[in-house]
């Protein structure tokens, strides 16, 4: 059994998983509320919340598995990338979980549990795939061989896909997080209705988001309060309709590129609504086989973090005592811990 933790950003996380990939359990404590009235994620309140939510987070996960400590094999935690503070309380408590037992760990790359969230139970990807991952803080295609490792075929060069929608959605006057609640207004709107760039920089997979918030602004201006109000649905479902075209395109092109027949889809844009449908509808026409798993696995979760770990060579005791978190993690990281 692996125990797993998660604490990189405002979601406090734990989750049990079998060897053979089976989630025995997967607990989400979010934070999101908190964080609201600031209109993003405030890095020491996220901190103190993990510190006192993991223990508890922790015992749930273990009860809601119908298993104990005694139960586990291995420990697994999120060591990066991510905000520093946050993943201190999550790699500290994972160490001493570990220790008092004289329990193997594993460090784990955040954005490799992403990649490899489609690979867990009742349903797993088989390597060679491509995935999608567009977060509130990455957006990247990856191609994965092996379950162990992957490797980025291009990436956002400023704002990540769900901080496109994130930021967008507070030009439109909607709440925090933002994704959600435009692809709710959408749903009603004309995606044709606004002409909004789909920016494909360079010649490579390569993204670019920020062109787009900057577009939304200046039409917002130039349309004045009255209109602005009125056509909001329709901003909302064209605006929406760029970013959707863009990861999808690209997605296209690196199926096409690589040779691949599988996608996988993850972070928490992948469960935008219009995203999933475009992707399905592109896959259908490729005869390209689409893993879009369900919400809880697609945004910050630690059973993505078990799935990782059961790919990777772990610490044994008690060489992980001066494992430390990292903000940003190179790519020898998960060669580190393989
Ligand atoms: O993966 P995630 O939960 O956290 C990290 O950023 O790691 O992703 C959160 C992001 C936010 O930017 C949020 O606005 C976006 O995912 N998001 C959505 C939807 N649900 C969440 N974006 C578009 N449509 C959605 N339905
Ligand atoms: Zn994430």
């Amino acid at each position: 059994m692996i125990l797993a933790l998660e604490t990189s950003c405002d979601d406090t996380c734990a989750a049990v998983v079998s060897p053979g990939g089976e989630i025995r359990s997967n607990v989400v404590a979010s934070q999101g509320l908190l964080h609201e009235r600031y209109g993003g994620v405030v890095p020491e309140i996220a901190s103190r919340r993990h510190l006192e939510l993991l223990d508890s987070v922790t015992s749930d996960a273990l009860e809601r598995a119908a298993v104990t400590l005694h139960d586990v094999d291995r420990v697994a935690v999120t060591r990066g990338p991510g905000l520093i503070g946050a993943l201190l309380v999550g790699v500290s408590s994972a160490k001493a979980l570990a220790a008092a037992r004289g329990l193997p760990l594993v460090p784990v790359d955040h954005l490799h549990g992403h990649v490899v969230a489609s690979t867990l139970e009742p349903e797993p990807i088989e390597p060679p795939y491509l995935c999608l991952v567009a977060s509130g803080g990455h957006t990247f295609l990856a191609r994965v061989d092996e379950p162990s490792s992957y490797r980025i075929l291009g990436q956002s060069l400023d704002d990540a896909a769900g901080e496109a929608f994130d930021k967008g959605a507070r030009l439109l006057g909607l709440g925090y997080p933002g994704g959600p609640a435009v692809d709710r207004l959408a749903r009603d709107g004309d995606p044709a209705a606004f002409e909004f760039p789909r920016s494909l920089p360079g010649h490579g997979l390569d993204f670019s988001f920020s062109g787009l918030k900057t577009s939304l602004l200046y039409r917002l201006r130039d349309l004045g309060e009255g209109e602005r109000e009125r056509r909001r649905v329709d901003l909302a479902a064209s605006y929406q309709r760029a970013i959707v075209d863009t990861l999808s395109t690209r997605a296209e092109q690196a199926l096409a590129g690589e040779g691949l027949d599988r996608l996988a889809i993850g972070g928490g844009v992948a469960a935008n609504s219009e995203l999933r449908r475009a992707l399905a509808e592109r896959c259908a026409h490729r005869g390209v086989g689409l893993w879009a798993p369900p919400l809880a696995l697609c945004t910050d979760n630690a059973a993505m973090i078990a799935a990782a770990a059961r790919h990777l060579v772990a610490l044994p005791y008690p060489d992980y005592l001066s494992l430390d978190a990292a903000a940003r993690l190179g790519p020898e990281a998960t060669r580190a811990a393989a």
